[in-house]
């Protein structure tokens, strides 16, 4: 088992990663916690929902949401809180995330939430929910009006993705993981499908523990962590959710390097070397459904929330993956334009 830190100044926490790291579970739970509400869905594995043999002496109860972005949602956290009124959650006691991202993005908001802040731990059970949703502390739901509108930033006091999850996880849900993982690829250069997966997913996690830890609060750096993701949020919304998260990143990992190369910022061989890393070694699918409107797309990334001075993307150019702002739209339309023909 690996145990990696992020190392945030005055709230560092452990991520637990490696098969059985489960066992550890009890390890992150303070002395003083009487009661923990666990929050988890159908479908998550029966060894990773029923954890009271794994929490000694404390006064469980388990709550499951609904599947799907549908409810992920302010209706869900309103259930979720008034049953921790009933059970009498206190701020000493502890919240547990015990799932993919849907799940840990709406216990971490309900945990953020009760109380004004209570403890949050995550027992990640998807590889995308190990190597990003579950680290870093993005919490939140969806509005009708769009996807996460409504969240804060509240820190897990400690992850555990226990590998052994990964045994039973669908394969589409497998490929939305590795969606993910190609980004860290572009991020770093690091030859992650090298690496056994323990050390791949710690890897992955190192990295983005590092950018948490620079930018919490995602004042800069932390965006960066959004490549690809300007026209992957674009696509999830335009296709009603058809793609899912990590099939769209994959997508828009490959229209970011074709803006790029419009931009003058990076050259065809570069652009090439995104098909080879993400369709070639990651074996993703990197075209667009047919039937995608332009206009829309535009629209829906002029939305984006990190969109704070006209179009931003995530953008790779001679000194890496760069935050860049202002992009004309001509520049955005052709290159969307080219990429969708
Ligand atoms: N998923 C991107 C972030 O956590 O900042």
């Amino acid at each position: 088992m690996r145990r990696v830190t992020v190392p945030l100044p005055d709230r560092a926490y452990d991520v637990l990663v490696g098969n059985g790291a489960i066992e550890h579970l009890n390890d992150l739970v303070p002395d003083r916690v009487q009661r923990i509400a666990v929050v988890t869905q159908s479908g998550v594995p029966a060894a990773f929902r029923n954890l009271s043999s794994h929490l000694a002496d404390r006064h469980i109860e388990v709550f499951e949401i609904g599947v799907g972005e549908a409810a992920k949602s302010l209706p869900t956290i309103e259930s979720l809180t008034s049953s921790f009124a009933r059970m009498g959650l206190t701020r000493n006691d502890l919240v547990i995330g015990a799932g993919g991202g849907m799940v840990t993005d709406v216990a971490g908001f309900a945990a953020a939430s009760w109380h004004r802040g209570t403890p949050v731990v995550h027992v990640s059970t998807s590889l995308l929910g190990m190597v990003d949703a579950a680290i870093g502390g993005k919490t939140g739901v969806n509005l009708p009006e769009g996807k996460n509108l409504v969240g804060a930033f509240w820190q897990p006091s400690g992850v555990i993705c226990d590998l052994d999850a990964l045994d039973t996880l669908p394969p589409r849900e497998m490929r939305c993981g590795l969606g993910e993982m190609a980004k860290y690829h572009f991020l770093t250069g690091d030859d992650l499908l090298s690496m056994e997966l323990e050390q791949r997913i710690a890897r992955c996690i190192e990295i983005k523990a590092e950018i948490v830890a620079a930018d919490e609060r995602e004042g800069g750096r932390r965006a960066l962590l959004n490549y690809g993701h300007t026209l992957a949020h674009a696509l999830e919304t335009a296709t009603g959710h058809d793609l899912a998260h990590g099939e769209a990143v994959a997508i828009g990992l490959i229209y970011a390097a074709e803006l790029g190369r419009e931009l003058g910022r990076i050259d065809d061989a570069r652009v090439t070397d995104h098909r080879q890393v993400v369709a070639g070694e990651y074996d993703l699918a990197t075209r667009p459904p047919d039937g995608l409107d332009v206009d829309q797309l535009i629209e829906l990334m002029r939305r984006d929330k990190k969109a704070l001075d006209g179009l931003t993307f995530a953008l790779d150019g001679p000194d890496g993956v760069e935050v860049v702002t202002g992009v004309d739209e001509r520049s955005v339309r052709t290159a969307l334009e080219w990429f969708l023909a």
